[in-house]
């Protein structure tokens, strides 16, 4: 290939990957396969080691870093980069918004409102088109200069194009794009578990993952960490003029950067002031950490004639959401055990104040969790209470400690029962494995009597430990044999709340098989997977005898599920269990939709043999039990109809001995109708 074909193709191939590329991080809607775009990628590639002259700082090949540096340059900020002023309610936004109605005057006025991205912000310049230099803002004056680093970022664009731009907008001889570089969630996430899996630092939270991972010395590492960037406005800019913010988010999209999807901007305040709060109430779905909603005047007349206080325009405003995270002393850490054993390593927290809750709790996973972060008993660390989950002590803050902080190790044994505890090859958790383990059944009392499950009222957590305690539980049948005498013999237990609690309990035998199934505690098998598990199969004991891909034959049954209940059903313990609520009178069977709509085989029994024409014997029999028939393994004498097809053996005999009416398939399906 002559060097003039070459660099032709090398425009054309680097032309396609920069569209894709664009569709791909920026837009988020890709055209291509990952293999044609790789394949273009190859291409290029090749084309440059070919034609060394080919490759230049800002080819799509060059996202992959350059040699370590020794240390960061400075880059000065001509046009200061400064921070935003905070409201934490809704009066001190609105008094913002009266200061900047009292100072615009006849100004045009309307607003902008964006999300605040939890990240790092950044200034990118371009010259002419390309990439030429990336900073921090550091202290806003001055930053550090991560040119090669920010080249990693996917969706910063390395060029930016001469066509096509709106009319009259030429491409800017200098433009310096400001933005947010930010690790989505999931990315986080990922991230984390990949850095804990090779025994390397593990991230507090999104933010601290995208600085770590910007400001590194060596660019080839921050390539191969997930970055994210969005634009919110612009620094210097030479050879363009643009009228406001709004007007800028749209300019900035054209050129090929990455904006907020979720900015918009209003004439009406109140508008404005809506829209911010219905995004609070979404915070938590969404896959990037967000900390506020920024407020800002839009024409850039208003905004200069506004001008900045200190380092904070006067034409912007942060509107602070709650703070999810606080920091706290690491009190020490107890463990609890779990209705499974599990055992669960919990952090008892100085308490403090987040979001308007005081917490002095928090969960920290298990073992490895603990040392993948090296908490330490005594640290000061961060803690996060996001919506209603549990809270989370995400990391401790070792240049606080003063050497007294102690390290923490897994118990040998467990806290109830004193039994050695183990964790199994692959597992991340620790299990107390005694099946007469105390706390265990504490907690599996508890959750049989609770609302989702068996629904007995006025039986709490304290009750549950109490009987257990006290002797007068073993496991969760024993529930049924509670008696008058004992429960009023209880030191402050009238006779008025014993026989409240034993109706109540007595009531409870009613519930039927999905509430049964789903107090049962069985792993993966919750309310939701009871219902479709008791849709299949409408009573308990015909499902505990179901096989793994019986189970996972019913709609929506995994073989996660499916696994799990048939293990559970195969321990001769678990089946005695079964057999004492049975004989304690609990409702075993499930009462289908079908059955309560006319039930046209209700009352009828079915004995199914041989090889039907159309029917599985599985689907057969989901057909006679979806109209309230039964189906049974043997014929008797209380057998109404035998279904018999080709190759039907002994119950055939044995049905005409009876005199027993039989069915063939078809014969079956118009007894329905
Ligand atoms: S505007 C005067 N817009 O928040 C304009 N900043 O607390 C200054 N940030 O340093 C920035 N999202 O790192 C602006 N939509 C957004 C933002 C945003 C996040 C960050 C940015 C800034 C900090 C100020």
């Amino acid at each position: 290939m002559s060097t003039e074909a070459a660099a032709e193709r090398w425009q054309q191939v680097a032309a396609a990957l920069r569209y894709h590329n664009h569709r791909y991080y920026v837009l988020d809607d890709p055209e291509i396969s990952d293999a044609a775009y790789d394949r273009l990628l190859t291409e290029l590639r090749e084309l440059e080691t070919d034609f060394p002259q080919l490759r230049s700082a800002s080819s799509p090949s060059q996202r992959v870093g350059d040699a370590p540096r020794a240390d960061f340059a400075k880059v000065q900020h001509r046009i200061p980069m400064t921070s935003l002023g905070n409201a934490f309610d809704e009066a001190e936004l609105r008094r913002w918004q009266q200061r900047v109605l009292r100072l615009a005057g006849d100004l045009p006025l309307s607003w902008v409102v964006e999300p605040k991205i939890d990240g790092l912000a950044v200034s990118i310049r371009y010259e002419d088109g390309t990439l030429s230099l990336g900073a921090t803002r550091g202290n806003g004056r001055v930053g550090e200069e991560i040119t090669p680093n920010l080249r990693t970022v996917r969706d910063v664009p390395l060029h930016i194009p001469v066509a096509p731009l709106p009319a009259g907008q030429p491409r800017p001889a200098v433009l310096e794009a400001r933005g947010e570089v930010y690790m989505r969630v999931a990315d986080f996430e990922r991230l984390n578990a990949q850095q804990a899996a090779h025994d390397e630092k593990v991230f507090a939270n999104p933010r601290n993952a995208a600085a770590g991972s910007l400001r590194l010395l060596d660019s080839r590492i921050t390539a191969q960490r997930p970055l994210s960037f969005f634009a919110y406005g612009v620094g210097e800019v030479e050879g363009t003029t643009l009228p406001g913010q709004w007007e800028t988010l749209q300019y900035l999209a054209q050129l090929g950067f990455p904006i907020s999807a979720d900015a918009r901007h209003f004439h009406d305040f109140e508008a404005a002031v809506d829209y911010a709060k219905s995004w609070m109430a979404q915070r938590e779905t969404l896959d990037y950490e967000v900390d506020g909603v920024v407020f800002k005047v839009n024409a850039f007349a208003t905004q200069e004639a506004l001008g900045v206080a200190g380092r904070e325009p006067r034409w912007a405003l942060a509107w602070k959401f709650p703070a999810s995270e606080a920091i706290t002393t690491l009190l020490d850490i107890s463990v609890n055990v779990g209705r499974t054993g599990v055992i669960n390593p919990n952090a008892l927290l100085a308490p403090v104040e987040i979001g308007g809750v005081i917490v002095s709790n928090a969960t920290l996973h298990n073992e490895d969790y603990i040392r993948d972060r090296d908490l330490r008993i005594g640290d000061e660390v961060i803690v996060k209470r996001a919506g209603d989950v549990i809270p989370k002590v995400l990391a401790p803050l070792p240049e606080l400690r003063d050497g007294s902080e102690r390290s923490w190790q897994m118990p040998s044994h467990c806290p109830s029962c004193g039994e050695p505890i183990s964790r199994l090859a692959g597992e991340a958790n620790h299990y107390c494995t005694n099946a007469a383990c105390p706390a265990q059944l504490v907690r599996q009392v508890e959750h049989f009597v609770s609302r989702g499950a068996m629904n007995i009222e006025g039986f709490g957590s304290k009750l549950a430990a109490r009987f257990v305690e006290e002797g007068l539980l073993h496991d969760v049948a024993d529930i049924y044999a509670l008696t008058f005498e004992q429960l009023s013999a209880l030191e402050g237990f009238g006779e008025t709340s014993a026989s409240n609690l034993l109706r109540e309990i007595e009531l409870s035998k009613a519930r039927g098989m999905v509430p049964l199934l789903t107090a049962l505690g069985i792993r993966f098998v919750g309310s939701t997977v009871a219902a479709l598990l008791a849709d299949g199969y409408p009573s308990l004991e015909a499902l505990l005898a179901a096989p793994p891909d019986a189970l996972e034959a019913i709609h929506g049954i995994g073989p996660v599920s499916a696994k799990s209940l048939t293990e559970w059903a195969s321990h001769e313990s678990n089946q005695r269990l079964i057999q004492k609520l049975a004989a304690a009178g609990l409702a075993m069977q499930h009462e289908r939709q079908a059955a309560r709509d006319g039930q046209p085989f209700a009352g009828l029994t079915f004995v199914l043999t041989g090889t039907l024409p159309t029917l599985t014997r599985r689907d057969a029999q989901a057909w006679i039990e979806a109209r309230g028939g039964k189906v049974v393994g043997s014929v008797s004498s209380k057998t109404d109809y035998l279904v018999a097809g080709e190759s039907a053996g002994s119950k055939l005999t044995k049905a005409q001995k009876l005199s027993i009416p039989i069915l063939s398939e078809e014969a079956l399906l118009a007894l329905n109708a």
